[in-house]
């Protein structure tokens, strides 16, 4: 579909389609986040960081202002409310994703649910743990833990076509380790980097053939609905800053109950346990979520949660799924119609062509008329001077980034062979700048106008270089 003449270099004069929900989001925006408009930020980084909205703040900082509140679990009037507040946004977790089966555990992020997981799940000899080519390096990490207990680990392919799936191969995969006492499968809901919504029928899939799944919900639960009703994952992790922008450093982990005896916590700390003795050197662990949150809790921050769940049920996630959808779609379709006067295309888009299955995210490279990609790192010193807020490298997902650029086996058993190429610039050097992309994801305040200027500005600064 066609939606500006970009083969010239010429000012969009009209826009021939208009973005779904177009007038709602630019009112919401106008009201909640005008600190964006003041500033002229086109802000496209959301699978970075979620924003927030202002009434956020205000109900945060007048519930701050008006209440006494002290370290929670004691049965003082100041911790009293605490407990009353924290306990308020645990249950508003609970039922903003359907999850009366689970316990939630608050972490600082995901990546601290992930380690939960990583640290307690029963990995030994007998015991596996499968991914995908494409997760999170909070993800990948986990690994670590299971190579140190001797259990083994997996990759599971990702189409270099569409970024998506080998569903044949992971099918097969899941028969093949029937002998396996513990078997640990973790994968996103949505890919940090493609966007792609990996299908969450391998969550059930994966469970009847003996799996524990492990979701890494953190790039999906901002834009996408979870219901743990339906699909019922043994562990599932995210961070809230990513769904509402604020507060930042809190996270959970939903824990299904019936899993919660088989993660093993290996030790104890201050507010896990219901008796210790120093005497006998025992301890009895807590039976609920207190087991995994580790001192005190942050309690002033944690009451944010259930005002950001509600300002985002406010809107609906259903909305803000058709929105980011369609934002998605009109960019998408936007920058691959760019094209130098040779007839090349500006950007080259990694991923899926069809708009199924996928998030508000875009990652690409720019391309020079004669084929060579721009280094993203100079796009990104661009965009910045442009006060365009977008995420460049590899976004902590080396396995997507290999599968994109082609790095081969071979090269890179010759780079790990060198211990002292360990930071960023030698890699860099090392695959020839071969390395990363450049992402886009948009989000609850992203409007049509702030697309346009980000297409205006590849536009102006890189067709026919
Ligand atoms: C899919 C995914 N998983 C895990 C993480 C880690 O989240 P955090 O840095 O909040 O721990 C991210 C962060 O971008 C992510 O996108």
């Amino acid at each position: 579909m066609s939606f500006f003449n970009f083969s010239k270099r010429q000012e969009p004069t009209e826009a021939l389609v208009q973005i779904k929900h177009e007038s709602y989001f630019n009112e919401l925006f106008n009201k909640e986040f005008s600190r964006l408009g003041k500033q002229k930020h086109v802000y496209l980084d959301y699978t970075g960081g979620g924003l927030y909205a202002t009434i956020q703040l205000r109900k945060h900082h007048e519930m701050l202002e008006s209440l006494v509140l002290g370290n929670p679990h004691s049965s003082n009037p100041s911790s009293k409310k605490s407990t009353e507040l924290v306990e308020e946004s645990r249950q508003a977790v609970l039922d903003f994703f359907n999850a009366d089966d689970y316990c939630c555990v608050f972490t600082q992020n995901a990546s601290g649910a992930l380690k939960i997981v990583g640290e307690c799940y029963p990995f030994n000899e007998d015991a596996c743990f499968s991914l995908l080519m494409d997760n999170h390096n909070s993800v990948n990490g986990i690994r670590e833990f299971a190579v140190r207990k001797n259990a083994k680990f997996y990759y599971c392919n990702i189409l270099k076509d569409n970024l998506r799936l080998d569903e044949d191969c992971l099918a097969e995969h899941f028969d093949q380790h029937d002998d396996v006492k513990n078997k640990l499968f973790a994968y996103p809901a949505q890919s940090n980097v493609s966007g792609v919504k990996h299908d969450l029928k391998w969550v059930k899939y994966a469970e009847e053939r003996g799996w524990d799944i492990l979701l890494d919900a953190a790039a999906f639960v901002p834009t996408s609905k979870l219901d743990l009703s339906q699909v019922k994952p043994s562990f599932v992790a995210m961070s809230f800053y990513k769904i509402f922008g604020y507060p930042t450093g809190l996270g959970c982990l939903l824990i299904r109950k019936d899993k919660f005896h088989k993660l093993e916590k290996p030790w104890f700390a201050g507010g896990t346990v219901s008796m210790v003795s120093n005497t006998k050197s025992k301890h009895f662990l807590a039976e609920s979520n207190e087991r995994y949150e580790d001192g005190t809790l942050n309690y002033l921050d944690i009451p944010a949660i259930k005002i950001g769940l509600d300002f985002i049920k406010g809107i609906g996630i259903e909305k803000i799924t058709e929105r980011v959808t369609e934002l998605r779609k009109y960019l998408y379709n936007a920058l691959s119609e760019i094209k130098h006067d040779n007839g090349n295309a500006v950007a080259r888009i990694y991923g899926p062509t069809d708009h199924q299955n996928i998030g508000g995210t875009i990652i690409f490279n720019v391309i020079t008329q004669g084929g060579e990609t721009i280094f993203f790192d100079e796009v990104e010193k661009e965009a910045n001077k442009e006060l365009i807020s977008l995420r460049t490298g590899c976004f902590c997902n080396p396995g997507i980034d290999e599968i994109n650029n082609e790095v081969s086996s071979a090269k890179l058993t010759d780079f790990y062979k060198d211990q002292s190429n360990v930071n960023m610039n030698d890699a860099l050097n090392f695959f020839d700048f071969q390395r990363g992309a450049i992402r886009i994801s948009v989000g609850i305040a992203t409007r049509q106008v702030d697309l346009d200027k980000f297409i205006q500005f590849i536009i102006k600064n890189y067709q026919n270089k």
